[in-house]
């Protein structure tokens, strides 16, 4: 078990949108194992593309008025997973990568999703 345990106030309110940040907390703890880094790296590819696109439909269902700016934290972390992906097919960088993967993945669970997700869980119905 890794240093990330879901909590019940990390709830944004929404049992399908918390199902999708409990799925990350689990990545983070699959990267205990830098063997499954790949494997990590292409189920984020699948997070990104089912989460954030999830969330965004229903922030703007909901007309969460800081949908731009949110959009914008998850358009960053797309970025970041491009290079990474990209990186992590660099074979003398790949073993560097897995340390600064999991730091990121930790900021983003202590900054967006208990932040900015948290804020707009006042939204949701
Ligand atoms: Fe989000």
């Amino acid at each position: 078990m890794g240093d990330f345990i879901w909590k019940p106030e990390y709830s944004v309110g929404d049992d399908h949108l918390d199902d999708q940040h409990k799925g990350l907390i689990e990545l983070i703890d699959m990267l205990e194992n830098e063997s499954r880094m790949g494997e990590v790296l292409e189920r984020l590819e699948v997070y990104v593309d089912e989460h954030f696109r999830d969330e965004e439909r229903i922030l703007e269902n909901a007309s969460y008025p800081d949908i731009v700016a949110h959009k914008q934290q998850h358009k960053a972390f797309e970025e970041w997973l491009a290079v990474s992906r990209r990186a992590f097919r660099e074979p003398e960088v790949a073993s560097m990568l897995r340390d600064s993967i999991r730091a990121y993945l930790k900021s983003w669970l202590v900054n967006h999703i208990m932040v900015s997700d948290k804020d707009y869980s006042s939204w949701l119905d």
